[in-house]
């Protein structure tokens, strides 16, 4: 059965906001476990934006399904994921400036850096995914890595619509078909939303989809009338009686 990665790092966003402790990424992914999520991302980032070592560390304690650490080619980093390991480490280019993660990991360009960190990772038990761009290039440098799995990147059929939407999909497909034959797991992300899923998650062999944004924004929403009201409800209490503050 297909599975769902849900990337909890903008409720972290939204905490580093205020720099306080709230909403906490753990708790969100607690709910995420209860709503039926069979996977827990997250991106510790080398400039810890959203996401920080202390989230890591209790994630790696309390999640009881799979723990997905998204992570860019660093020894700072892989050296926090051997230490924490997480379920899986998918590794992702990374930018300092960038809003989110833009376009694949160039695997096919850096082949025997990214190998040294596959082998690293995967010789500590750690199974690694490679976030590529849907490129037959890239596939073909992903099985030579030895990485079990790779993620295709769905940000350009995400961000596009008709007829070049219609292409890019046929991209993934053709992608996936190839990962699949050269033996490498199926997953694919970003930018998906609740409108855009559906051909994605139909792709034949696709195994996981790992989805932040969207879930957050929803979720977000979805929980406004009723956090507005409990808000409410204890000013409305409190002014009708004062002599409990005073
Ligand atoms: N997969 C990878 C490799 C990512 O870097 C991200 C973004 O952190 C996602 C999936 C989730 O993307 P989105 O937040 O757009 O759903």
């Amino acid at each position: 059965m297909i599975h769902l990665g849900v990337n909890v790092d903008h409720i972290a966003t939204l905490r580093q906001a205020r720099r306080t402790y709230e909403p906490d990424p753990v708790w969100a992914a607690a709910l995420a476990e209860l709503g039926g999520a069979d996977g827990i991302t997250i991106h510790l980032r080398e400039d810890r934006r959203h996401i920080q070592d202390r989230d890591l560390r209790v994630l790696r304690e309390t999640t009881a399904v799979k723990l997905n650490l998204e992570m860019a080619c660093s020894e700072e980093i892989a050296a926090i994921a051997l230490a924490v390991k997480p379920d899986q480490a998918t590794l992702v280019p990374e930018r300092r400036e960038e809003i989110t993660t833009e376009g694949g990991l160039d695997v096919a360009g850096q082949l025997a850096r990214v190998t040294d960190f596959v082998k690293k990772l995967q010789d500590a038990g750690i199974s690694v995914s490679l976030f590529i761009d849907p490129d037959l290039a890239q596939v073909d440098a992903a099985v030579k890595t030895g990485a079990v799995a790779v993620e295709l990147h769905t940000g350009q059929y995400a961000n596009s619509s008709g007829k070049v939407q219609q292409q890019e999909l046929q991209q993934l497909r053709k992608a996936s078909h190839e990962v699949l034959q050269r033996g490498l797991k199926l997953h694919a992300g970003h930018g998906l939303t609740y409108r855009n899923v559906q051909p994605v998650a139909a792709i034949p062999g696709m195994e996981e989809l790992n989805i932040g944004h969207s879930i957050v924004a929803r979720a977000v929403l979805v929980g406004m009338v009723q956090a507005v009201r409990e808000m409410k409800d204890l000013m409305v209490w409190a002014a009708s009686h004062p002599e409990h503050f005073h």
